[in-house]
């Protein structure tokens, strides 16, 4: 059982996505919050075949992988992080991957009310992570998530380079501003 289950989708271990999401994830423990984080990118999640068993039975997977890591968190989690560099204007494909998967929670709703982007990019011009958000919104606005920030680095190619960005400032604040949030409801 956690508050927020943050879902990182770079390869790269240790890059840029990784320090965001830390950003994040500091800010929110900070008050208290019980933060899950699950490396996709390190998994091995087999893309969505679309046979429709899931729907058949009660949200249950045909394949059996590391999707099984995640699924049950999306049944305690509250807020759901999306945390992602930006691969050719949209989420990774590691990412992905793993979202088409959740298509299996239309079976049995989630308990996940609330949602969050965090992107990186190399390129300085900021309408590059316009058509991930715009993705982000109306797969979120889909599922009656309700968005509570999003926060994009950009500028960061090489792992690392996102030190002192000051996205990772707003990522920290974004993640203890949740602490009021939850002990509101
Ligand atoms: C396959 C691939 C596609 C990329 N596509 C974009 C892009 O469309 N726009 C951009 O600004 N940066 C792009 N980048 C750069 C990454 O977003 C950038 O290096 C980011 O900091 C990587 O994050 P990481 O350190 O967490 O892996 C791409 C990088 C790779 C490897």
């Amino acid at each position: 059982m956690s508050d927020i289950l943050v879902l990182t989708g770079s390869p790269r271990k240790n890059g840029n996505t990784r320090m965001l999401a830390d950003a994040f994830v500091d800010g929110a423990a900070e008050g208290g919050l019980d933060v899950r984080v699950i490396h996709v990118a390190g998994l091995n999640i087999a893309p969505c075949q679309g046979c429709g068993y899931c729907q058949e039975h009660e949200g249950v997977c045909i394949q059996k992988d590391d999707m099984a890591r995640i699924m049950p968190h999306l049944y305690s989690a509250r807020t759901i992080v999306f945390a992602t560099p930006v691969y050719y204007f949209a989420m990774s494909a590691q990412l992905k991957t793993a979202l088409d998967r959740m298509y299996a929670t239309l079976a049995k709703p989630p308990t996940i009310d609330s949602c969050i982007l965090l992107a990186v990019y190399g390129d300085t011009d900021t309408t590059v992570p316009e058509a991930l958000i715009h993705n982000y919104k109306v797969f979120t606005g889909y599922s009656g998530w309700k968005d509570l920030g999003i926060v994009t680095a950009a500028g960061v190619n090489d792992a690392g380079e996102i030190a002192g960005h000051p996205a990772l400032e707003e990522a920290r604040e974004l993640g203890k501003s949740l602490v009021s949030l939850f002990r509101k409801s």
